[in-house]
């Protein structure tokens, strides 16, 4: 529990810094796992800075995105694709060859050999070595939604009516905001060697203990990180104002 989301974000930034060097000095790739949301802006913000200012280099960096809205234009506001440019790729050092995001332009037939694709690309890499997590009011870790099995795989899903509302604000009103996204399943992010879940301020206070204090339950599938061996909640003092 941090004083807030800035020192928070920075201390995260700082372990997957450590994380990128460690594996450059080890000539291997560094496989992370990439949230978007209002959650991890601070954490790419502080990356970003790393890269200009302390010479961070991301070419040893393979990233793959949690989820994709589904039907979606990779150029359209709303999109993933266009987040992770603004908020860090178009700033960093990363190959974009090495910038793997579920592609939401797919026809509806192709989409299960596309994901079984994409998960079998993590596997080559040898998975996940750090996952970076928001979390929704409903407890969802990327869109895997309430009723998600602990191994659930990357799929197409239908979004929560709560997820919608959420972010019915981006797209002008529920009537646009898509109702099926593409997610990577709970197996893999449970499968990822280190886990960081991000939430700050009051309006998560109540999911986050039901996470983390309460019973693990495919209700809540933030729960089932209560079983992984290295999975951390990051969390500024408003979201863990309800934890005991
Ligand atoms: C985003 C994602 C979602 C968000 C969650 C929290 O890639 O997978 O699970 O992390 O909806 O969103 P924010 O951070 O906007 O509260």
């Amino acid at each position: 529990v941090y004083e807030n989301s800035t020192t928070a974000s920075k201390a995260v930034a700082k372990e997957i810094a450590n994380l990128i060097r460690v594996k450059q000095s080890q000539k291997q790739p560094c496989i992370l796992g990439l949230a978007t949301g209002s959650s991890p802006k601070g954490l790419y913000a502080e990356l970003v800075r790393l890269h200009k200012e302390e010479g961070l280099s991301f070419k040893n960096v393979v990233s793959f995105n949690l989820d994709e809205y589904y039907p979606m234009e990779p150029d359209s506001v709303n999109s993933y694709v266009r987040f992770m440019k603004e908020q860090l790729f178009d700033h960093i050092d990363i190959l974009p060859e090495n910038c793997y995001i579920p592609d939401g332009t797919l026809p509806k037939e192709e989409i299960r050999s596309y994901c079984d694709e994409y998960e079998a690309k993590i596997e080559a890499f040898g998975g996940i070595d750090l996952q970076i997590l928001g979390i929704g009011g409903n407890g969802h870790i990327g869109f895997n939604e309430s009723g998600s099995l602990q191994n659930s795989k990357t799929r197409l899903v239908a979004l929560d009516h709560i997820t919608r509302v959420a972010a019915s604000g981006d797209f002008k009103g529920l009537d646009n905001t898509p109702r099926t996204a593409i997610t990577i399943g709970v197996k893999k992010i449970m499968e990822a060697k280190r886990v960081i879940l991000l939430a700050w301020g009051e309006r998560k206070s109540n999911i986050i203990k039901a996470s983390a204090e309460e019973e693990v339950t495919s209700r809540v599938p933030a729960s089932y990180l209560q079983e992984h061996n290295n999975a951390t909640f990051i969390l500024d003092q408003a979201a863990a104002s309800k934890l005991t």
